[in-house]
């Protein structure tokens, strides 16, 4: 049984209540008591139910959608709890909201991770405890300590215990090869079959619309395991499993480690040739994905308990998950 005093306090903001609550199970220790409550006229108001005054406090929220209102959640709670005289605040953030503006590639735009990241740190962040940023340089925006996991390790068990054989891992776009191979390696071990890898050369047309041009790799008549950080529009994965099944793949798995499923992405889905979309619960899915028969959800709460309990004991978190997996939990 696992022992954790009571200087370690856990609270959740309102993005991802049901993961925030399986992590205080796996800890087997009751959720911070907080009542957030809005103004009429749209302020959000917070109340810390318990003394915090010296413990050791984690804050779970994913700056998923409503994006803004939860960020700004996120620094409320930050705020309170370094007034409340917290000795060590950390802000586990399982989907950074975003992390995909992290890069002036036009004139005259902002760089809207690095904005998030100072204002997380303003806020009274001591640490970040975060999963699968887009780019993994992100952790340099923070100038207070990251730890960067990874749901890799969760999805690509799952797969590895389909034992596909034939397989060829892709990456839909050449920001996640490194991504792709570590899976294909994953994949590989005694008695399972060792994943080739193919990349797709992706075109992004706007913020919704994306072109697959061509593939570098083999698919006609192999099984498929694509997989990305993140599902927003679905327009990437949607035009890259359209062309490889053009090219003759045969069964198609998708392995996200985000599922935003935003605008469009469900209809898109539907319509394409993919026989399994796997993602984790780093925010929930909304009520109309919950309906779509071919989505799986898994969970990354004891990955996040163990690191939580890690960062409390100031124990190593890469060290936990020894030589192999860390490579595969720890990204980068
Ligand atoms: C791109 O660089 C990312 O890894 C994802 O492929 C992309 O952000 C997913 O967005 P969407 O689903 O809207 O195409």
């Amino acid at each position: 049984m696992m022992f954790l005093n009571d200087n370690l306090k856990i609270f959740s903001g309102s993005s991802n209540p049901e993961l925030a609550g399986a992590v205080c199970k796996y800890l087997r220790l009751p959720l911070g008591g907080a009542k957030i409550e809005q103004f009429p006229d749209g302020e959000k108001a917070l109340k810390l139910e318990d003394d915090v005054r010296g413990r050791d406090c984690f804050v779970l929220q994913s700056t998923c959608k409503p994006v803004d209102e939860h960020l700004m959640e996120l620094l409320i709670y930050l705020d309170c709890l370094r007034r409340a005289s917290a000795q060590r605040i950390t802000a586990v953030i399982p989907y950074f909201g975003y992390a995909r503006q992290d890069r002036k590639d036009e004139g005259r735009v902002p760089i809207t991770a690095k904005l998030v990241a100072n204002i997380i740190t303003a806020a009274g962040a001591d640490r970040v405890l975060t999963i699968d940023l887009h780019a993994a340089q992100l952790q340099g925006f923070f100038d207070i300590p990251v730890d960067h996991l990874t749901g890799e390790l969760v999805l690509s068990d799952y797969f590895r215990g389909k034992k596909l054989s034939n397989l060829t891992v892709v990456s839909p776009d050449v920001g996640n090869i490194k991504m792709a191979s570590r899976y294909a390696a994953r994949m590989a071990g005694p008695g399972h079959f060792s994943g080739d890898l193919a990349i797709i050369h992706k075109k992004r047309v706007s913020g919704s619309e994306v072109e697959a041009n061509e593939i570098i790799g083999e698919v006609d008549g192999r099984n498929v395991l694509m997989c990305d950080d993140i599902i927003a529009t679905a327009g990437t994965v949607c035009s890259a499993v359209n062309l490889i099944k053009q090219r003759g793949a045969a069964k198609i798995y998708i392995s996200a480690t985000h599922g935003i499923f935003a605008g469009e992405a469900l209809e898109r889905l539907a319509k394409a040739p993919v026989d399994e979309i796997v993602v984790t619960d780093t925010v929930p899915l909304t009520k109309e994905a919950k309906k779509v028969k071919n989505i799986k959800v898994l969970s990354v709460a004891a990955m996040l308990g163990e690191a939580i309990k890690r960062t409390h004991r100031n124990e190593s978190i890469s060290s936990l998950f020894g030589e192999f997996n860390s490579r595969c939990f720890l990204s980068g």
